[in-house]
């Protein structure tokens, strides 16, 4: 409708204006917006306040001339001015309700494929191999596989690509640990604890001389393509990811094996690389290093900064391998538009190697590629979210505490169910809610950790919103009656049909500026909206007549349809009973 709104106000505008003094740029100015407040229509235009001066009225009369020249239409019930010169457009009820029947009969609710569907890659979790997946690997991979649903669910070609770090010279020492434990236990030993397994291999690297003097043997070993230093660093990357996987299946996050593309997948590609720099003239020799230097990024004395792509020892960079890769996945995936999740700290490395990519031509004008930075969790202390001893704190570890906590929770309510089903809303509630936790505020900040808020029932929280859902399930099981054609007869009636309509716009939003939190705000206002209708439209008492029943059912069910799909876009389950 907005888009009809706007194109009715263009063609008045255009009959108002036979000397033609409005331009292009002008009409850009025009707003139709959703009006905070129904008492003001459905929308509301600032056309006639934009161009008044233009054409010598004052906006009042121009916006009286700019309705009366509107075509007739049964859609539009009614056009008023406002305040200083604002047109407000009032939605026939009736041809609402006929679009949220069409919304409700649609397995896309509305929402509808893009036109032309892009293939994107988004790089997310990339954690490290042989390490604990820290916070800010939390925070890629959930925020990340949410843009992901949402870019697929519009019919987009997704590429996932899990960069994980599992390259460089640690590597060395890590074999000669593992070697070492191996011996130890004469069998392959089981890596569960990795943040132990790293500080135990760097302790005997630092302490023990012929133990540092082999890792460093075998990382040139492993350079060289050496079977055996390649064996066991496979392992070790196969340990490590065979324990995200759990992760990741249990967060209900949808990476799998076949999308690991670590940063090894690039050596081979890194020499010509260099090569191809040198020769385009952008890359030159530096005390025996190979730099290149961008004019945008100076030092403080004005001195251009340089990015080192081959040390002195002729080792590659996390900038080397992030050129090759941004070059594979442009020239591989023929991709249209590139994602990066990783934290705000990596804003500068990112940006310089894409200006290096740009002017060797790797990236060209039609591709878009965008970091998606996100600040630091934080405990509640404000300080970085440590465990107390200060070490890292391990996502498995968190995960098990939000279980316990809503088994507890649901001890003290006394919820009745068993088995099977009570594992699975501990499950849902307790993923759902440190989930929803990290996706619902604005990426772009620092967030806090906190349990008490994360877990509670109200607010803009996952368990809040699984209990909406949850709700509307049971009205269902108390009646017989079937949802009906809709009639929005009252004001919550009518600001629930308008949130319901927004949906569309909602996941939109998200997959333009891979921001998870606008679907999460929108979820949250949709089912307050949800409640306030419910206090004040009753449904099941026998005094409401049949018809007026069915159509609350149907504001129901569509509501319950727009949370799980919702929901599910953030990677959130919901339950029929919890
Ligand atoms: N593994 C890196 C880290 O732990 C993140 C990789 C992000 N992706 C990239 N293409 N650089 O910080």
């Amino acid at each position: 409708m907005k888009e009809y709104i706007e194109e009715i106000l263009k063609q008045s505008i255009k009959v108002i204006d036979d000397t033609h003094e409005v331009d292009v740029s002008m009409l850009k100015n025009i707003r139709v917006d959703r009006t905070k407040d129904l008492a003001h229509g459905d929308f509301a235009s600032n056309a006639a306040m934009v161009l008044a001066k233009t054409l010598h009225k004052n906006p009042r009369q121009l916006a009286q001339s700019i309705i009366d020249n509107l075509p007739k239409d049964e859609r539009i019930a009614k056009v008023e001015i406002a305040g200083p010169g604002f047109i407000n457009f009032f939605i026939n009820k009736d041809y609402v309700a006929s679009l949220l029947a069409e919304m409700s009969a649609d397995d896309h609710l509305g929402v509808s494929k893009v036109s032309r569907p892009q293939n994107i890659v988004v790089d997310y979790s990339a954690p490290n191999v042989a390490k604990e997946m820290a916070v800010h690997h939390i925070r890629s991979t959930v925020i990340g596989d949410a843009v992901v649903r949402v870019l697929e669910f519009l019919g987009n070609n997704v590429i996932r690509a899990n960069h994980i770090g599992d390259w460089g010279t640690q590597f060395g020492m890590l074999i000669a640990y593992l070697e070492r434990k191996e011996s130890e236990q004469n069998s392959s030993m089981d890596l569960s604890d990795f943040e132990a397994f790293y500080r135990e291999a760097k302790a005997c690297y630092d302490a023990d001389e012929k133990f540092a003097e082999k890792a460093r043997h075998y990382v040139v070993l492993l350079q060289g393509g050496d079977e055996y230093c390649q064996k066991m660093w496979r392992k070790l990357v196969k340990m490590t990811m065979d324990q995200n996987q759990l992760l990741y299946r249990r967060l209900d996050v949808t990476l799998t094996d076949k999308d690991t593309m670590g940063e090894s997948l690039y050596n081979d590609m890194l020499p010509q690389i260099v090569s191809d720099l040198e020769q385009k003239g952008l890359a030159v020799e530096d005390q025996g290093a190979i730099v290149v230097f961008l004019d945008e990024y100076k030092n403080k004395e004005g001195q251009p900064l340089g990015n080192i792509i081959r040390k002195k020892d002729g080792g590659y960079l996390y900038t080397t391998t992030d050129l090759a890769c941004v070059k594979y996945r442009i020239d591989h995936f023929k991709a249209d538009r590139i994602l990066y999740f990783t934290d705000s700290r990596q804003a500068q490395h990112l940006e310089s190697t894409w200006a290096i990519a740009k002017l060797a031509g790797y990236i060209p004008d039609t591709v878009s590629v965008e970091h998606c930075p996100f600040g630091m969790m934080l405990g509640k202390d404000g300080k970085p979210f440590k465990t107390r001893s200060g070490g890292t704190v391990k996502l498995r570890d968190v995960l098990d505490e939000a279980e316990s906590r809503v088994n507890n929770m649901l001890e003290e309510r006394h919820n009745p169910l068993q088995g099977e089903e009570r594992q699975e809303v501990i499950h849902n509630v307790a993923i759902g809610a440190v989930k929803y936790a990290d996706l619902s505020k604005n990426r772009t900040t620092d967030y806090v950790f906190d349990w008490d808020q994360m877990l509670s029932f109200e607010g803009n929280t996952a368990p809040y919103l699984q209990y909406a859902y949850s709700r509307i399930r049971a009205i269902f099981r108390k009646t017989e009656e079937k949802p009906g054609r809709i009639i929005i007869a009252t004001l919550a009636e009518d600001e629930l049909a308008t949130k319901l309509q927004s949906f569309s716009d909602a996941v939109y939003a998200v997959a333009d500026k891979a921001m998870p939190n606008i679907l999460c705000t929108y979820l949250y206002e949709l089912a307050e909206s949800f409640m306030r209708f419910y206090e004040r439209c009753p449904i099941l008492k026998s005094e409401v007549l049949t018809d007026q029943r069915r159509s609350r059912l149907a504001l129901c069910e569509l509501t319950a349809k727009v949370l799980k799909q919702g929901l599910n876009l953030l990677g959130i389950n919901v339950m029929e009973q919890m």
